[in-house]
């Protein structure tokens, strides 16, 4: 594990503070997202949902984009928090995102209790598809 001058809780309180805004009006079902870059900042985020349904994002991604607009590419960890006992672990969608810019994050998720469990995407998300096989198929 490498140092951090970050605390994980505080990440984790950042996650807490950012789902109170989310706006899942739709599931109930509340999300929020900390990620914490290679240089130690943090960018939050919350699921927001569509009344087409098909068109929310989830709480990870928003975190991620919101850091990848302000020009970071490098990441170390992200905590994702919901109100429910079961942990929550990110979506197929937000895994394949995670992937294609974060290939050794951790991802620690956090239960209505405040109990954690700590995953490495390449865990959650193996034998993945990602930019390499493009590269691959442009060189033929
Ligand atoms: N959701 C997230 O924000 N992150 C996840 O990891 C799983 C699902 C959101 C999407 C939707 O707003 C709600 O939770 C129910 O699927």
């Amino acid at each position: 594990m490498r140092s951090s001058v970050i605390e994980l809780t505080e990440l984790v309180s950042k996650a807490i503070a950012v789902q109170e805004e989310s706006f899942s009006p739709y599931s109930k079902f509340r999300v929020g997202a900390a990620l914490q870059t290679d240089d130690d900042q943090i960018f939050t985020g919350c699921n927001i949902e569509s009344s087409s349904y098909g068109l929310t994002i989830c709480a990870e991604r928003v975190a991620l984009f919101k850091a990848i607009s302000e020009g970071k590419r490098s990441f170390y960890r992200m905590v994702v928090v919901t109100d429910t006992e079961d942990f929550c672990p990110p979506c197929g969608a937000c895994r394949q995102v995670l992937w294609d810019f974060a290939k050794t994050l951790e991802i620690i998720l956090v239960n209505n209790n405040g109990k954690q469990k700590t995953h490495k995407i390449i865990d959650l998300y193996p034998e993945a598809f990602d930019g390499d096989f493009l590269s691959i198929r442009r060189e033929l």
